[in-house]
């Protein structure tokens, strides 16, 4: 399994996926710049912010109210928003494409 970060200047990331880590777990590992997940994935922080392409909408975990809640207090929230530390990779989501934030806060 795959995964393709797009840093905001455009940079962009081919990473191996391994199943059940997380998109916040699978950045970090990987060094991919943007991704901090300061809170270390307990879904406190919002600094694993990003926007999943809309694609793949349709396959990921629904949002718990502490993400939506968290997802509120983002620099540039929109509608394609999520915190990666709250994805686990599975199949189904190989390939997915997840364009990175300017800044994280
Ligand atoms: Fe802190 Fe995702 S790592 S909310």
């Amino acid at each position: 399994l795959q995964v393709t970060f797009i840093e905001h200047d455009g940079t962009t990331h081919l990473v191996p996926a391994p199943p059940e880590r997380t998109l916040m777990q699978i950045a970090v590992d990987n060094g991919v710049p943007g991704i901090l997940g300061d809170c270390g994935g307990s879904c406190s922080c919002a600094t694993c912010h990003a926007y999943i392409d809309t694609r793949w909408a349709d396959k990921l975990p629904t949002l718990s109210e502490t993400e939506t809640f968290m997802l509120e207090g983002v620099p540039e929230p929109r509608e394609n928003s999520r915190l990666c530390c709250q994805i686990k990779m599975q199949a189904a989501l190989d390939g997915i494409v997840v364009e990175l934030p300017e800044v994280q806060v």
